[in-house]
């Protein structure tokens, strides 16, 4: 498949986020990737249900909202009407974590499982072909701007095998410092869904950023 595209809004100007959003559309992204801290999984907070719902007024491509807390049973519903298209939860923040992902799929969203950087691949045999994607993050989550590990390349490998023998349809996204200079590499290593926050909005031209990612 061809790859996919997800600029994370977190590094938008949120004093501006129509304009980036719009920006966002008439791009070459696929999705719109949402990130949601709750100062308890992950040592800091971004934003809630309204801001969901205010991207989702004026985004014109799916949002793929990651959810960077703990016991997101609770909410999943709320992100659901708030907007949300495909819906990742931490493997570290589920202890029932094929009950979530059932959730997930009930309320008619793209179910996904992120690991953090230090949880192996391993953990999910048992849940891959229960899966629509899987989310290697690339940095430790919560915050963007952080250097990119490269210990990620081995987890797109394991991913890849364990892909292929249980789940060839999977969705591989890696997200956190994913650039010009490391695209091809995580391409090839098997991702093909590419997250980019800061490298896109901090570039003179975001379009034009998200352009050299799509066709690198
Ligand atoms: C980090 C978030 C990322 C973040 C990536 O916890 O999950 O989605 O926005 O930002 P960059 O691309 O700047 O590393
Ligand atoms: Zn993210």
């Amino acid at each position: 498949m061809n790859h996919l595209i997800a600029p994370s809004i977190l590094a938008a100007d949120f004093a501006n986020l129509q304009r980036d959003l719009e920006m966002i559309n008439q791009s070459d992204a696929d999705w719109v990737h949402v990130d949601i801290m709750d100062g308890m999984f992950v040592p800091n907070i971004s934003f809630g249900f309204p801001v969901v719902a205010a991207t989702k007024k004026h985004a014109t491509k799916p949002l793929d909202v990651h959810l960077m807390i703990v016991d997101p049973d609770r909410y999943l519903k709320a992100f659901k009407d708030a907007g949300a298209d495909g819906m990742t939860v931490h493997y570290e923040a589920c202890p029932h974590l094929h009950r979530t992902i059932q959730a997930i799929k009930e309320l008619g969203c793209r179910a996904g499982v992120a690991l953090n950087p230090h949880t192996p691949v391993a953990l999910l045999e048992d849940i891959i072909a229960d899966l629509d994607m899987v989310l290697i993050m690339s940095v430790n989550p919560g915050f963007g701007g952080q250097k990119f590990i490269a210990n990620t390349y081995k987890k797109l490998n394991d991913l890849k095998e364990l892909s292929r023998e249980r789940n060839p349809n999977l969705l591989i996204e890696v997200d956190g410092g994913v650039d010009q200079s490391n695209i091809e590499k995580l391409l090839q290593a098997g991702a093909n869904v590419l997250v980019a926050g800061s490298s896109v909005f901090s570039s003179a031209s975001p379009a034009a950023a998200i352009h050299n990612l799509k066709h690198p």
